[in-house]
């Protein structure tokens, strides 16, 4: 049975980031199936409006707003934009997400700050702007999506698996603080998911490559994450593999990972790939907001 999540009586709704595609696009479905108001964040308006009109329905309301999450000031709208919906947010989901595959020194240092900008920094301007109602309200929700290389240092993508390193850190902490006032955090951290994600990164042919076995499923990766929630578990995996993945990884000395990826990476023929504008891509959409 589906557990219910810890949320205040309407007019609260579930804010969910990254919700034009992949992992972030299936929390909405999911939540909008468990019968939530939800409200969509990311830049494609086309792709938000597409979904809102897909997931409404008698006594559920979906609704788009259109925002690029690296940009401060449009993270500061955002809650008078809620509020505009005549809305709360019980429920917040951080699924915007986006990395650079190949060499730190190959990319833009613009790009690379891009990423802790919309991996870590909006994540947590999202939690400063609405947990405290949550708290007020004595109860709330916040699913931050992390990943598996939360957990690792990673040669070639490092910038994205240190704001997700910090992130995993601070959902960790943040699970602590606000559960005496009846709200709930957890850490999702999906493994290799084959989404939109992996081709912008330029990993698109090595997850091809991958064992279906080592696949997960969005929905089914996003339905973890909602149940984990439920059950305000601290960190969420999708299945049992990822799970021994996570405890494996988690009492790995760095030094000996590191060691290990010299003589064997993980994606030993998809790095090779990797196109120069790999992950500039994924963040410098220019459809967003059209
Ligand atoms: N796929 C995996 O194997 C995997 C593994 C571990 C963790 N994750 C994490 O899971 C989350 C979802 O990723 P995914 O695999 O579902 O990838 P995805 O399909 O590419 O989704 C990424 C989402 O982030 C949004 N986004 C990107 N830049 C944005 C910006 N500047 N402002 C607002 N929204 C932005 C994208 O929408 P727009 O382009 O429309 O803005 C899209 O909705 C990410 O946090 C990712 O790091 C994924």
């Amino acid at each position: 049975m589906t557990r219910r999540l810890p949320t205040a009586p309407p007019p609260s709704a579930a804010l969910v980031t990254g919700a034009s595609s992949g992992i972030g696009a299936e929390i909405a479905t999911a939540l909008a199936d468990r019968g939530h108001e939800v409200v969509l964040v990311a830049r494609r308006r086309d792709r938000l409006e597409a979904l809102a009109g897909r997931l409404s329905r008698p006594g559920i309301r979906v609704h788009a707003l259109p925002c690029d999450l690296t940009d401060e000031a449009a993270r500061r709208e955002l809650p008078d934009a809620v509020a505009g919906l005549g809305l709360e947010v019980s429920i917040l989901c951080n699924g915007a997400g986006a990395g650079i595959a190949g060499d730190f020194t190959t990319a833009p240092v613009e790009r690379q700050v891009d990423v802790v900008r919309l991996d870590l920094e909006a994540a947590v301007d999202l939690c400063g702007r609405f947990v405290p109602g949550m708290v007020h309200r004595r109860s709330g929700a916040v699913l931050n999506v992390c990943s598996l290389l939360s957990i690792v240092p990673m040669p070639r993508m490092a910038t994205y698996a240190a704001s997700k390193a910090a992130l995993l850190s601070f959902t960790e902490a943040l699970h602590a603080e606000p559960r005496p006032h009846g709200v709930a955090v957890t850490a999702l951290c999906p493994g290799t998911v084959p989404t939109e994600f992996m081709d912008l990164a330029g990993l698109g042919a090595a997850v091809q490559r991958m064992p279906a076995w080592a696949l997960e499923d969005a929905r089914r990766v996003a339905e973890r994450g909602l149940d984990a929630l439920a059950r305000n578990r601290r960190v969420a995996v999708s299945s049992a593999l990822y799970g021994a993945a996570v405890l494996s990884l988690r009492s790995l000395p760095h030094a000996l990972w590191l060691r290990a990826l010299r003589s064997g990476s993980p994606f030993p023929d998809g790095w090779a790939d990797v196109p120069a504008d790999a992950g500039s891509r994924a963040l410098a959409r220019s459809s967003w907001g059209s």
